[in-house]
């Protein structure tokens, strides 16, 4: 699993277009072009934006079985790119709903998106979680979400959506082994670093 991930890290982060200039009507080679392009990331530089500085995320070190939160096991695509499964999958993980292409049926792997970049599906989590003011390009609005026994509407914009699941998984994580790096909520500054 590991090897067949490294494999796949040839650098070349893409920037979030592929999808979206697919949605706004590439046609011909433009489009097959830009999905054989897709690479599998190996350090994603995130939240460029963010005034208490930028993100550098491991993209390789989660996915391909060096960090795990079950002993031997690599951290599931699915557990961050949690639209990449056939809707009748994410029906069980309510609240989400949302399958991304919603016809899909098939749940992203390091061997589906091996064997077909295009097919696997894969979008940047910005391209539906945009900054608030922003329009995400594959829908409408932000995406707006309600757990069960709380009348709370949250609104998942990048800070949310990043936040609940990169902190989220660390705190379930902390809780069994107290030692864990990966930085909880309140550890700003582990995650966020200003560049010199
Ligand atoms: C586990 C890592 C992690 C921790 C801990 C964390 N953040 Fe973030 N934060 C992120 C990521 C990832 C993003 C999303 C960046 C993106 O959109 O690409 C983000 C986004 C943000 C944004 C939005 C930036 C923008 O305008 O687009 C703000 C503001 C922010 N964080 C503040 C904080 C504060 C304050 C704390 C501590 C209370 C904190 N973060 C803790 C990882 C973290
Ligand atoms: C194609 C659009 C799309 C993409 C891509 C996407 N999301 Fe989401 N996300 C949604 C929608 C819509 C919801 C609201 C629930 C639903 O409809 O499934 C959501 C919900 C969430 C939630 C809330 C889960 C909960 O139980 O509270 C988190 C956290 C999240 N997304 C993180 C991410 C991260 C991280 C990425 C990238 C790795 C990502 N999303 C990519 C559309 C998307
Ligand atoms: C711990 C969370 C996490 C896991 C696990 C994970 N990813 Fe990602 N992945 C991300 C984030 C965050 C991004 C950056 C998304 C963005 O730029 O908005 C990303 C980006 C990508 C991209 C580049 C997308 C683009 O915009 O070009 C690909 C391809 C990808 N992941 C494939 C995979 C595959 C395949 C797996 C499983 C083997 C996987 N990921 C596991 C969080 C994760
Ligand atoms: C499903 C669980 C899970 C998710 C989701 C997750 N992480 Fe982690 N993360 C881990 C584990 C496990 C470690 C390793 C802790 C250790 O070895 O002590 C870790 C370690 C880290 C570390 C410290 C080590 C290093 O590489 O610098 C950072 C920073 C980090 N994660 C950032 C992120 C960001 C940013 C996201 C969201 C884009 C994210 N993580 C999503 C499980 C997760």
């Amino acid at each position: 699993m590991r090897s067949i991930a490294l494999l796949f890290c040839v650098g070349l982060l893409l920037t979030a277009g592929i999808w979206v200039s697919m949605g706004d009507g590439f046609v011909g080679k433009t489009l097959a072009q830009k999905a054989d392009d897709q690479k599998m990331p190996e350090v994603i530089v995130l939240g460029k934006d963010a005034k208490l500085g930028q993100v550098t995320f491991s993209h390789a070190k989660h996915n391909g079985g060096t960090y795990s939160i079950t002993p031997g096991s690599p951290i599931a695509c699915i557990s961050c790119h949690h639209t990449a499964q056939p809707a009748a999958e994410i029906a069980k993980h309510a609240p989400l709903k949302t399958a991304w292409p919603a016809d899909r049926a098939t749940s992203l792997t390091a061997e589906l998106f091996a064997k077909d970049a295009k097919a696997a599906g894969v979008a940047g989590c910005r391209e539906c979680h945009a900054r608030t003011g922003e329009k995400p390009k594959l829908l409408d609005a932000i995406p707006e979400i309600k757990h069960e026994g709380s009348p709370a509407l949250i609104t998942l914009n990048n800070m949310t959506a990043l936040h609940r699941t990169c902190a989220g998984c660390h705190g379930e994580v902390r809780k069994t082994v107290p030692t864990s790096k990966g930085p909880i909520q309140t550890q700003c500054t582990m995650c966020h670093k200003k560049t010199a």
